[in-house]
């Protein structure tokens, strides 16, 4: 696990964007493991930058989110599907057709699961795996828990989520209580990993993540044992390391 600190959360959008920006250029059918969430942000809005600017071309890439809210239809506006549009697929020159996300409206949860890890696969896996932390060391939506789940599954979110998640719906009602996510089997394969994290609330997390036990009570903790993982932290996020 190779750690970097940048002075900011720009900084760390800037470090991020530049190495997926390298695994497009490497290979310009890259498949990218994509992530939502605010820590996204400052990437995303690097990467629409060095497309606009001709530096890099998406015409070939395909990507897989991570999650999505069971219940939610891709144009809801809390939907991860329009997260990614709105902050990123409608700036860049991707072919939409090739970039997916489980779908929140499948009327067999378990079927589209299974389907989501069968896509992944035929798409020859994934090659570079974006991902933010949550403040109780979940990635993904993989909560803390007993076990490492393995592929594509359905979790029932944990308070402690659903109050980080609050912030983006008006009622409180209208926010799923259950999401589908890629086990961390299906991150763990991925070539590589890019775990971003800022802020001073995430800084617990990422101390558990890289000194406490390897456990699935800090999912985030397992990505140790993964030969290819790189963390970019901002100086708040690193704080307790
Ligand atoms: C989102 C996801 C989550 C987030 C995490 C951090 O697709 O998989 O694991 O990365 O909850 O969210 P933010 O960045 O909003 O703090």
């Amino acid at each position: 696990m190779q750690i970097v600190i940048r002075p900011s959360a720009e900084a760390v959008g800037e470090a991020a964007a530049t190495l997926v920006a390298a695994a497009i250029l490497k290979k310009e059918n890259a498949v990218l493991g994509l992530a939502t969430g605010s820590t996204m942000l400052p990437t995303y809005s690097s990467l629409q930058t060095l497309c606009q600017q001709g530096s890099i071309s998406f015409s070939k890439v395909r990507t897989f989110n991570l999650d999505e809210y069971v219940g939610l239809a891709p144009d809801h506006i809390n939907s991860y599907a329009r997260f990614m549009r709105e902050n990123l697929f409608d700036y860049i020159n991707i072919d939409k057709s090739g970039t997916r996300l489980p779908n929140g409206l499948a009327g067999d949860v378990a079927k589209e699961c299974h389907d989501y890890d069968a896509l992944i696969a035929a798409a020859g896996g994934i090659d570079l795996q974006l991902l933010g932390i949550g403040h109780n060391g979940h990635i993904g939506f993989n909560e803390p828990g007993d076990a490492f789940e393995e592929g594509t599954h359905e979790v029932r979110l944990t308070e402690s989520t659903l109050e980080a998640n609050s912030r983006f719906f008006d009622n409180p009602d209208d926010q799923p209580r259950t999401a589908m996510t890629m086990g961390v089997g299906s991150i763990f394969r991925a070539r590589s990993i890019l775990l971003l994290a800022t802020g001073k609330g995430k800084a617990e997390a990422v101390r558990d993540m890289v000194h406490g036990t390897i456990s699935p009570k800090c999912q985030a903790s397992i990505l140790r044992l993964h030969p290819c993982t790189t963390i970019i932290l901002d100086t708040d996020a690193a704080a307790l390391l």
